[in-house]
């Protein structure tokens, strides 16, 4: 049996001598004697009794073990044109300095800190300042409007929020704190104070309710490390779900410090020491695990990047990084790639660049497309390894675990599933769907360390968005199939949600946006296919009866709508007002059927359509608007 083989067989078999045993590679105060508990729901709890600080065990431990003078951080910014290096021992010291300010705001074991910052080397220590303290971050991702902040501040109730005054994207200064007093006249909660990061770029305005960052380090003492229990929280980090109101997925300490310890050997390969580049934001899960948590839990260095993929100034940027940092294993989204491509279709910036210090990349986010596999896999003489997960997991489910074994990949596909993880492919009837029968694909109980533990404040919708639909088992919300050879192919989502340039936005948030304009009686919004960012959304809307104001206009407003509420990430550019949409006798409307259509697909009517010339007419118009690949669509027969 390979090496692989005996590890994933070991951790599905024996999953608490498995998990018993990574558990001695992170520093306990008191050690686990329980490793894998039970709640009242039947969901998996680790290390119950044991006692840490994930903290601790990043920074303190680190610089304990020897590493105080290796860079913990490396921070590059070319939107700002500066770099800076943060030693263990002086990342330790000021992340003890800025949990002593939250301290004297009072901020203590499990009061919420929510974090609005960008890629600056500040979020990274505000976050492990709540880790030291035992409190619980909510980083909320730049790109989101003041709404999506108020819904987050509603939601997690924080005694504190720490913003930038700015952030940098490649043509704009974009003023956070106006954005963070809009959120906060939006919401009903009222945190007690917000601390603020001045940014040369753009400084901002403080009222009696914020402190100046510097300021209020100055003064502060250092904080220890507040012992907590493994199944205490350690973040809440929200993300899109079926419905308006995003899910606030819940992290322990124990596990997770486990978990992504665990990851960065066995999937990633990384030793101490050696440098691991993620290039996404730390307001995705992806930023959580392996920007900030993941490489120094390992005692590895991290790069913190704040720039974009090309642009900045050149599609050339990753590989300069590579070489500048002598990175060992780089990891980002298939679409940063898809853009590099599109402005460098040959990769002649590689030739600038010496890159043979890199052993690995790795793509997640989305699926890998073939293409884009293809083109990498013969410009970068590396493997170049898709691997799938989620914000619910927090480390990947599947994948090529490079650290172990790497086995031979093929293309659009994430590999196999990761020790611990117990991935089946399930038909409607909840039977395990033969081989290259596509199904839903589901984790069996327990799910490993590291995974969700709730959402949060709403157990309720943990079960019933999770737990509901087969018994024990965790509902991935992705379809896909295992192949004859044991490899999974994931295809896509089950659900509602979409995948836009790697990040994951719910349509049915759109339609509420949508479906609020006084003239929108009813809408419906599809994902549908984009060669650059993977999918877009695009919003169909019927107007109210008696309405007679302007098409066009009414089309615009609905897309600057949506800017303005979701943000600008949400990319929803096309909004088409259509007489009718296609819908079942029931009333329910035909999404699928939709995206059928807008994917260029070959499209049955069913039997259930109570009005088939309402699909015929929103072809037609999908059609004329040229979107997606609708103009190749056919019905059937
Ligand atoms: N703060 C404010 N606005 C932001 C933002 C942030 N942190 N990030 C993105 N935006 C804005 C962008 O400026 C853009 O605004 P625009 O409509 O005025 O142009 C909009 O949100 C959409 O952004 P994006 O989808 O990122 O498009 P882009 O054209 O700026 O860049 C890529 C395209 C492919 C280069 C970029 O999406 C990318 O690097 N993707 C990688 C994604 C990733 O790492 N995901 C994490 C999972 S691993
Ligand atoms: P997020 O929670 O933002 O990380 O998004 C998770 C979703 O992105 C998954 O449920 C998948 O639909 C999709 N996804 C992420 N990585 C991959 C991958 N490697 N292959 C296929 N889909 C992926």
């Amino acid at each position: 049996m390979s090496h692989y083989q005996t590890s994933y067989r070991h951790a599905i078999e024996q999953p608490e001598a498995f998990w018993a045993e990574q558990a001695k590679r992170i520093p306990w105060f008191t050690p686990p004697s329980t490793i894998l508990e039970y709640d009242d729901q039947g969901h998996a709890r680790w290390f119950v009794d044991g006692e840490m600080n994930t903290c601790f065990a990043a920074l303190d431990h680190q610089v304990a073990e020897g590493r105080g003078d290796q860079a913990a951080v490396l921070w590059d910014s070319p939107v700002t044109g500066e770099k800076r290096r943060l030693s263990y021992r002086e990342m330790r010291d000021q992340v003890a300095r800025f949990a002593g300010a939250l301290a004297g705001l009072g901020v203590t074991k499990g009061d919420r800190v929510v974090i609005y910052m960008p890629m600056v080397p500040e979020a990274l220590v505000a976050m492990y300042a709540c880790a030291r303290l035992g409190a619980v971050h909510s980083v909320v991702f730049g790109g989101f409007a003041p709404h999506e902040l108020a819904v987050r501040i509603d939601d997690a109730q924080p005694k504190v929020v720490v913003a930038a005054s700015c952030g940098i994207e490649v043509d704009r200064v974009i003023a956070y704190k106006p954005i963070l007093d809009e959120a906060l006249s939006q919401s009903r909660h009222r945190p007690d104070a917000c601390v603020v990061l001045q940014r040369e770029q753009s400084r901002a305005e403080l009222t009696p309710r914020d402190h100046d960052w510097q300021a209020l380090v100055a003064e502060a003492a250092p904080a220890e490390c507040v012992p907590v229990k493994a199944t205490d929280p350690l973040y809440i980090l929200y993300t899109s779900g079926t419905t308006g109101k995003p899910k606030g997925v819940v992290r322990d300490h124990g596990g997770h410090a486990v978990a992504l310890h665990y990851s960065m050997e066995a999937i990633y390969g990384m030793q101490p020491g050696e440098v691991f580049f993620s290039a996404s934001d730390v307001g995705w899960v992806v930023g959580h695990s392996y920007i900030v948590y993941g490489p120094l839990l390992r005692g590895c260095t991290t790069l913190v990047y704040e720039g974009k993929p090309v642009r900045t100034p050149d599609a050339g940027a990753f590989w300069r990084l590579i070489e500048e940092y002598d990175v060992k294993v780089f990891f980002t989204a298939p679409t940063a790639f898809r853009a590099i491509k599109k402005e460098d279709p040959e990769g002649r910036r590689l030739e600038d660049h010496d890159i043979s210090g890199l052993r690995a990349l790795f793509l997640a986010g989305e699926r890998l497309d073939p293409p884009t596999f293809h083109w990498l896999d013969d410009l970068v003489p590396v493997p170049v390894i898709d691997h799938w997960w989620q914000t619910e997991t927090g480390w990947p489910i599947a994948a090529n675990p490079l650290g172990l074994e790497a086995v031979p990949t093929k293309a659009g596909s994430a590999t196999y599933p990761v020790p611990g993880f117990n991935v089946q492919v399930l038909d409607r009837d909840g039977e395990v769907a033969p081989a290259n029968t596509q199904g839903s694909v589901v984790i069996r109980q327990p799910l490993p360390p590291g995974c969700l533990t709730g959402i949060w404040r709403d157990p309720q919708r943990f079960h019933a968005a999770y737990m509901a639909a087969y018994p024990n088992c965790y509902l991935t919300g992705d379809g896909g199939y295992f192949d004859d050879d044991g490899y999974l192919f994931i295809m896509g989502r089950t659900d509602d949600v979409i995948n836009v340039a790697g990040h994951r936005l719910s349509t049915g948030e759109m339609e509420e946006v949508l479906g609020s304009h006084p003239a929108v009686a009813e809408c419906a919004v599809i994902g549908i296919q984009d060669a650059l960012k993977g999918q877009l959304p695009v919003g169909l809307v019927i107007t109210k009866d008696g309405f007679d104001g302007d098409e066009t206009a009414l089309e615009a407003e609905l897309v600057a709508r949506v800017r303005q509420t979701i943000g600008a990430i949400a990319c929803l550019k096309e909004v088409l007002v259509v007489p009718r949409l296609p819908k079942t006798r029931s009333g329910k409307i035909l999404r699928k059927l939709l995206r059928t259509i807008a994917d260029g697909e070959e499209y049955g009517i069913p039997s259930t359509i109570d009005d088939p010339a309402s699909l015929q007419e929103v072809h037609e118009q999908m059609r004329a608007r040229d979107l997606g690949q609708s103009s190749q669509a056919r019905p059937a027969g």
